[in-house]
């Protein structure tokens, strides 16, 4: 017979990596400094994604429609989406930017964290494109929920709406509007990684994303079982987890997939055991159009950013002493694009030296 001290000891053995094992399962994950989305809160976006739905399956959901739209009517718009939880503090150099456009061609809307008031004043162009808002924190999910919110509701708003460019408030644009717009919908070569989308009768045959996903990148392992270790499947196995930057251009069609979406909605809104692990707006959106439809992204994104020397998550913020025309000039070079559109992150104080050189070095164009 064995001798019970061998089966103790053995079974002690066997239990401490079952233990190890179960921990994160059994243990409630640790107290976060943000609150769940509550269920009223989901339901109050459920029905507003529902409606944009509805609403674009009736006109422009399929892609041929797409085209049709395009070659009947001159006047597709970009929609440009704001993201904040603080003031809109470029919002007069984005004015300049719009003020060369003629209003037909843009829209605007603005999710902006109702647990901060804005103190600056918003020029006319800025007011009333306030979306229903509600609160959002960093490394939670909240924040995939505000630009679902923003998506749906542009989706909703115009059917005119083609591109949809998400920004923050910290975020500058590059380039004139009609530069900006001409690259998303004319120009042949824009997209200097994909020659097939070659342009006829001066029409782009093919409109991508412009999504940032990338399938390697360090501690990717870890920001996929931040949740853990089994919590993304089935539905989402680490061979499908992409990661990207948040800030991306869509097409229609898949701001639609976006909002659309309740399969990787239900993982990604699970609570992370680490908030510094986690960051789930960087991991939704490219895992979500790369698991639906990979050929139609272009896998970059077109906004600029320096992540050198990036602190706490933060990529490197530019102060007012740093703005110069070569900046600009440097912050345009892409290797995936003819150009980057729009650049972050700015400190407050860098609208003064940014409106100085507007009009004769970043409007130009
Ligand atoms: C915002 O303004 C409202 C109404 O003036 C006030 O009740 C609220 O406390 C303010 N919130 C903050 C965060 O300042
Ligand atoms: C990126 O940030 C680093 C500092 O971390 C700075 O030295 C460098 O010049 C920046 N790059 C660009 C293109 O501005
Ligand atoms: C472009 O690619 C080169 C070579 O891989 C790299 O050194 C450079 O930093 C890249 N530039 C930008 C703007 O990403």
């Amino acid at each position: 017979m064995f001798s019970s001290p061998f089966v103790l000891t053995f079974s002690l053995l066997l239990s401490l990596p079952i233990l190890f094992f179960l921990a994160p399962r059994i243990l409630p994950p640790k107290p976060h400094s943000f609150p769940p989305i509550s269920p009223s809160d989901e339901l109050d976006d459920i029905n507003l994604f529902n409606r944009a739905i509805s609403h674009s399956s009736n006109s422009h959901s399929n892609p041929s429609k797409f085209f049709h739209l395009s070659s009947k009517n001159p006047s597709l718009k970009i929609a440009f989406l704001f993201l904040t939880n603080t003031d809109l503090h470029f919002s007069p150099l984005w004015d300049l930017f719009f003020s060369s456009s003629p209003s037909h061609l843009f829209n605007i809307y603005i999710h902006s964290d109702p647990s901060f008031n804005l103190t600056l004043p918003l020029s006319p162009l800025f007011r009333n494109k306030f979306i229903s808002s509600k609160p959002t924190f960093r490394s939670s999910p909240t924040l995939i929920s505000a630009t679902r919110r923003l998506l749906a509701s542009a989706l909703l708003d115009d059917p005119s709406n083609a591109y949809f460019a998400l920004l923050s408030q910290h975020c500058i644009p590059l380039h004139s509007f009609k530069y900006t717009y001409n690259s998303l919908f004319l120009s042949p070569t824009f997209d200097s990684e994909n020659p097939e989308s070659s342009s006829r009768f001066g029409l782009r045959l093919k409109y991508k994303s412009f999504v940032e996903i990338l399938s390697h990148a360090p501690k990717l392992w870890r920001r996929y079982s931040s949740r853990g270790r089994y919590a993304m499947m089935p539905e989402i196995p680490f061979e499908d987890f992409r990661v990207g930057s948040q800030f991306f251009t869509l097409t229609r069609r898949h701001a639609l997939v976006v909002v659309k979406d309740r399969t990787l909605w239900r993982k990604f809104k699970i609570p992370c055991y680490r908030d510094d692990e986690c960051y789930p707006e960087e991991h939704y959106f490219p895992t979500l159009l790369s698991m639906a439809d990979p050929d139609g992204c272009t896998k970059y994104t077109l906004t600029s950013v320096n992540w050198t020397g990036t602190v706490n998550g933060h990529p490197y913020t530019y102060r007012p002493t740093e703005i110069s025309p070569e900046l600009i000039l440097r912050l345009r070079k892409s290797n995936h694009s003819e150009s980057y559109l729009f650049a972050r992150k700015f400190t407050p104080d860098c609208l003064e030296p940014l409106m100085r050189i507007a009009k004769s070095v970043i409007f130009r164009d």
